[in-house]
């Protein structure tokens, strides 16, 4: 389906998309605040996403702030100064809905961390199926320093990533890490010069997105609801996953494109 963005142009306020080719760049801009999460920007957000699943063209995506200081500085704290025990429930659920939404995203989504990516910031790019630094990137949950936690799936996502030990590490002492050691974590997968930044971006997604947009999708759902399940349960979505895979347009195209010696051209069929 082709879908046009002109409703992108005119409904939103803190986000961009840009299309290029067959990825959607979506970029947060709210840089006089370092791209911090109010209510708004997560509307935007998920407004965006929904989107961008509607159109078969997008065949990944990369989510990125505004400017070089700043991926996302966090949930926007003149917004947390006044919540309750009730509201800041709704704020919680608010922020994990959208978030998942991006998780369980039918094509790959890559956190591009351009500088600061801190409290909801890094849940973002938590929720986000791979990150990609510049070298000036910095990574932190300070809310324990603010009397809070993190509330929108971060608590849940980091030591998914990185390990427990590490997880509880970054939670309790609230200290940043640089991009050379959340790569060395495994929290990103590549940390790329700032010139460049963008287009190396690009090409890591590309290196995705060249392969069956089918077996992507259903690669990142195995691997996810592996997370969530007893390893019988998940061979038996496996199973189900793989069967669903063989036989399709796209995988006989792979296999030809092999025997033949020339790259294959996947339809997501
Ligand atoms: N929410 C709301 N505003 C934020 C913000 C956030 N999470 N992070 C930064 N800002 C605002 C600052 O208040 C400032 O606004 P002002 O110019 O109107 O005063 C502007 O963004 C620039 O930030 P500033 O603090 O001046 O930049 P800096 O280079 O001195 O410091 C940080 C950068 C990231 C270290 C610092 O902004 C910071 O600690 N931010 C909060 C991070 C945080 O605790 N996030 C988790 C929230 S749960």
């Amino acid at each position: 389906m082709l879908v046009s963005y002109e409703w992108a142009m005119t409904d939103l306020v803190y986000l961009s998309i840009a299309i290029d080719g067959k990825i959607a760049v979506v970029t947060i801009n709210r840089q006089d605040k370092l791209n911090a999460l109010n209510l708004a920007v997560i509307k935007e957000i998920e407004q965006v996403f929904i989107g961008l699943s509607e159109d078969d063209d997008v065949r990944g995506i990369i989510l990125t702030g505004e400017g070089k200081k700043a991926f996302v500085a966090g949930a926007d704290i003149g917004e947390l100064a006044d919540l309750n025990r009730q509201t800041g429930r709704v704020q919680s659920k608010r922020g994990q809905r959208v978030f998942s939404l991006i998780e369980n995203f039918s094509k790959p989504v890559v956190a591009a961390i351009n500088g600061y990516a801190l409290g909801g910031g890094l849940e973002l790019a938590l929720s986000c199926h791979l990150r990609v630094a510049s070298r000036t990137a910095r990574f932190g949950f300070p809310e324990v320093s603010l009397g809070i936690m993190p509330g929108f799936g971060g608590t849940v996502r980091l030591s998914r990533v990185i390990g427990l030990g590490r997880a509880i590490e970054m939670t309790l002492t609230g200290d940043m890490i640089g991009a050379d050691k959340a790569e060395n974590f495994g929290l990103v997968s590549a940390v790329f010069g700032s010139d460049d930044f963008l287009s190396d971006s690009k090409d890591f997604l590309g290196r995705i997105i060249r392969h069956s947009p089918g077996a992507i999708q259903k690669a990142l759902r195995s691997l996810y609801f592996a997370q969530d399940t007893r390893t019988v349960e998940a061979l038996v979505m496996e199973n189900d996953l793989f069967g669903q895979l063989s036989g399709s347009e796209d995988m006989r195209e792979g296999i030809s494109a092999f025997l033949e010696k020339r790259k294959p051209v996947f339809k997501g069929k």
